[in-house]
């Protein structure tokens, strides 16, 4: 007996050392100490060893066991080293690789130019109100006194949701909604979205931007008026911008005028920018018409205001020398990152 255990020792010790994998090395531990493996046979014969002997016997046995064991858990431990630094190596990370470039987002030069224009407007004294871009037929047109028959009424100029409900082609509607609550003095800006049934080129866009302005109190004068759109051009286009009021016609507002700034590109001589002329126009304004002013509930002979409206893309396009309006719709992270 005793030799057969010195015998199972050693074939263990061979077999374990022979083990090149977990694997292998899970059968030996099997084919030993397993149900059926070679120490527990021996166990199964200890009724045929004389009573006196069990005792030594046993404790052979045992040692036996455990011997095989620590020789398993060795043998496993040095795989397991082996394995880990195996995968080590294998999952080196170059750190001279070049890193990859998150793209940054950017502001729209639409959001510039408005963010901006807000500065100047806030900084005297004027609040941004917003309206509705699905608008009633009264806002849009008819409390701006544009009668029935005017041509932007023409579904060709105009989207009609139905008869009486569209998608505002200026943001004038916000003047009258703001009149028709009565609070008194104005001063506001309103900047939005406007619709108009246009065809896409390099100057069009069925949908674009206004910032409308509105100032209603005593005493309020086209002088006022001139002061502060010269004011607002110089702080936009530099200290040395002139302005020059050109008689129009709006139907909410009398008398009217388009503005044209000197051009900030060529300083008046004459550019591509300026169409060689050295004046850009860059708003409509005008005295608050007192047909208007009624249909809000504003008593014309005690109030006096003047109203403008400045096209948003026009600014941009002009202030990024940007020379086609679809480049501001298409948001082309390659065109936009340049501002
Ligand atoms: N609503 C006009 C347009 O879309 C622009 C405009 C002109 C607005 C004169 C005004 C103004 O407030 O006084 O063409």
């Amino acid at each position: 007996m005793k030799e057969r255990l010195q015998q199972i020792r050693e074939e263990a010790r061979k077999q374990i050392g022979e083990a090149g994998t977990l694997d292998a090395l899970n059968d030996v531990r099997v084919s030993f100490l397993g149900k059926k493996g070679a120490l527990t046979a021996v166990l199964k014969s200890m009724k045929e060893v004389a009573a006196e002997e069990r005792p030594r016997i046993g404790q052979l046995v045992n040692e036996t066991r455990e011997e095989i064991e620590r020789l398993m858990e060795d043998a496993k431990g040095k795989m397991e080293q082996a394995l880990r630094e195996k995968r080590l190596k294998a999952e080196v990370i170059d750190v001279t690789l070049p890193a990859k470039k998150n793209q940054l987002g950017h502001r729209h030069p639409n959001t510039i130019a408005l963010e901006e224009i807000e500065r100047i407007f806030i900084g005297m004294g004027y609040e941004v109100v917003e309206g509705p871009e699905v608008e009633k037929d009264y806002y849009n047109f008819e409390a701006l006194n544009i009668p029935a028959d005017h041509p932007a009424k023409d579904e060709q100029d105009t989207f009609y949701v139905n008869g009486d409900i569209l998608l505002r082609t200026q943001t004038s509607p916000v003047q009258v909604r703001v009149m028709e609550q009565g609070k008194l003095p104005i001063r506001m800006i309103a900047p939005g979205r406007v619709f108009r049934a246009d065809e896409v080129d390099a100057t069009h866009s069925p949908s674009f931007h206004q910032i409308e302005g509105l100032v209603v109190d005593k005493n309020i004068t086209f002088s006022d008026l001139k002061g502060t759109l010269a004011q607002f051009a110089k702080e936009l286009f530099g200290e040395e911008t002139k302005v020059k009021f050109r008689p129009h016609h709006f139907p909410f507002t009398e008398p009217s005028a388009e503005v044209d700034v000197s051009c900030f590109k060529c300083k008046g001589s004459g550019c591509r920018f300026c169409k060689g002329s050295g004046w850009i126009e860059i708003l409509g304004c005008g005295m608050v018409h007192p047909h208007v002013f009624e249909m809000c509930g504003i008593d014309p002979n005690e109030y006096t205001g003047f109203a403008f409206g400045i096209g948003l893309e026009r600014i941009s396009l002009l202030k990024y020398e940007i020379d086609d309006m679809r480049l501001l719709y298409e948001n082309d992270v390659r065109f936009l990152q340049q501002f």
